[in-house]
């Protein structure tokens, strides 16, 4: 069963983002679909929404904290109003561009974990490792993931490698086969591929046995991809 992922990023508003999960939920309920669907709406679009089990809607970030002195940012308070119990952390959009550290991060995974969250961490190296090979990707792989609690329940690991972020540069179902394949021997979490992953690249990509599930960006942003995907998910063991 395939974990069907959607990051909005900084994207839809509070009004389109509730038609998009009331429509995927309409859908799910028709189909009868039992697989996980993930929806990352904007902090300002989280809400109490009557859905299916199998939806889970999460946040793409919090603070870790229950509520305090942190202008911007959001505790679980927050979260608690809406029954927002899944959450993303490590994003390389939180890495890179916000310059979120990794002692945050690792914080933040401790502070969610122990909340019993639902955690999809995110890891991907940038252009210039994958460059040097796959011995180096590894190695900057499992180093984002030092001071993580692996064996944790309700972690999903999301593989997401920088350069194929929104480039529209989609890893090759060889690299994906074989990073993948390697996580797989020390990780027993699911583990999905994200990065330009889109409707007509998603069916080879969870064909691979090492591939849970994916998390996607752009491709999901259109309510009837999204439907499309998870209709395709649903068909892989
Ligand atoms: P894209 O699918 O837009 O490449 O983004 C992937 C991603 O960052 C999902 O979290």
């Amino acid at each position: 069963m395939k974990i069907i992922a959607s990051n909005f990023k900084t994207n839809h508003t509070r009004k389109s983002a509730s038609q998009f999960i009331k429509q995927v939920d309409e859908f799910i309920d028709k189909s009868n679909i039992k697989n996980d669907v993930l929806i990352f709406p904007s902090s300002t679009s989280l809400d109490c929404f009557d859905i299916a089990q199998n939806i889970f809607i999460g946040t793409q970030n919090a603070y870790p904290v229950s509520d305090g002195s942190y202008t911007g940012e959001i505790g679980t308070i927050h979260l608690d109003e809406f029954g927002i119990k899944t959450i993303l952390i490590g994003h390389s959009e939180r890495r890179h561009i916000i310059k979120e550290p990794n002692e945050l991060i690792i914080k933040k995974y401790d502070f969610f974990k122990a909340r019993d969250y639902k955690i999809v961490y995110c890891i991907g190296e940038p252009l210039e490792v994958k460059n040097s090979g796959t011995e180096a990707i590894i190695e900057y792989l499992f180093s984002q993931l030092e001071g993580i609690d692996l064996s944790y329940e309700n972690l999903i690991i999301a593989y997401e490698p920088v350069w194929a972020i929104g480039t529209g540069v989609v890893a090759t179902i060889d690299d994906i086969n074989e990073i993948h394949s390697i996580l797989k021997q020390k990780i027993s979490a699911p583990i999905l591929y994200g990065g330009s992953v889109k409707v007509d690249n998603i069916e080879s990509i969870l064909k691979l046995e090492c591939v849970d599930g994916v998390l996607v960006g752009s491709g999901s942003w259109n309510v009837e991809d999204f439907i499309e995907m998870i209709k395709i998910g649903a068909k892989e063991k």
